[in-house]
């Protein structure tokens, strides 16, 4: 069964509910398993066993949240030579104040580093988590774990 990797950081939980919708969506189909973790506890070889990863992220400061960065810094140099982690199917969801568009573009960035492959277009919220968001969220679960069990990415 596919392996999803969903992972978070969050302090007042809105990249968390954000993120546990993804993850829904993709138990929802019934033929992917997704794996929700903080990204402080993410390793390289999650990274380099999984069939797709899903990066959720606030933005503050105009950033992506220090413990998804130091997620990058930890596990750069061990993957980034690695076939098994060449165009890995990835995408973002951030949670921002107002804006979401640096932590995007910052996350994006190091992901061509890696060079993962962009399957979704990035969800950014912005401001309060509402139903509709988070079906987006749902949506997004559901169509990598489709996507991915279809080989399609
Ligand atoms: C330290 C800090 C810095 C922030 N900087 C930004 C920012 O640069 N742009 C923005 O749109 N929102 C900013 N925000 C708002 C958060 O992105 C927003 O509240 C987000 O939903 C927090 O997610 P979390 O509950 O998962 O931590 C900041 C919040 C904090 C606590």
């Amino acid at each position: 069964m596919a392996e999803i990797l969903v992972v978070y950081h969050s302090q007042t939980g809105n990249t968390k509910k954000l993120a546990s919708a993804v993850v829904s969506g993709v138990e929802e189909t019934g033929n992917a398993h997704a794996v929700l973790k903080h990204a402080s506890c993410v390793t390289a070889q999650d990274i380099k066993g999984c069939d797709a990863i899903v990066i959720c992220s606030p933005e503050y400061f105009g950033y992506m949240a220090g413990a998804v960065k130091d997620l990058f810094d930890r596990t750069y140099e061990e993957l980034k030579d690695d076939a098994a982690i060449y165009k890995k199917p990835y995408c973002v969801v951030i949670s921002a104040g107002n804006d979401g568009t640096f932590a995007l573009s910052h996350i994006e960035r190091i992901c061509k580093g890696y060079r993962f492959k962009k399957i979704q277009h990035p969800i950014i919220c912005k401001g309060l988590i509402t139903e509709d968001i988070l079906t987006k969220c749902v949506d997004l679960g559901m169509t990598i774990a489709e996507g991915i069990n279809a080989g399609i990415f």
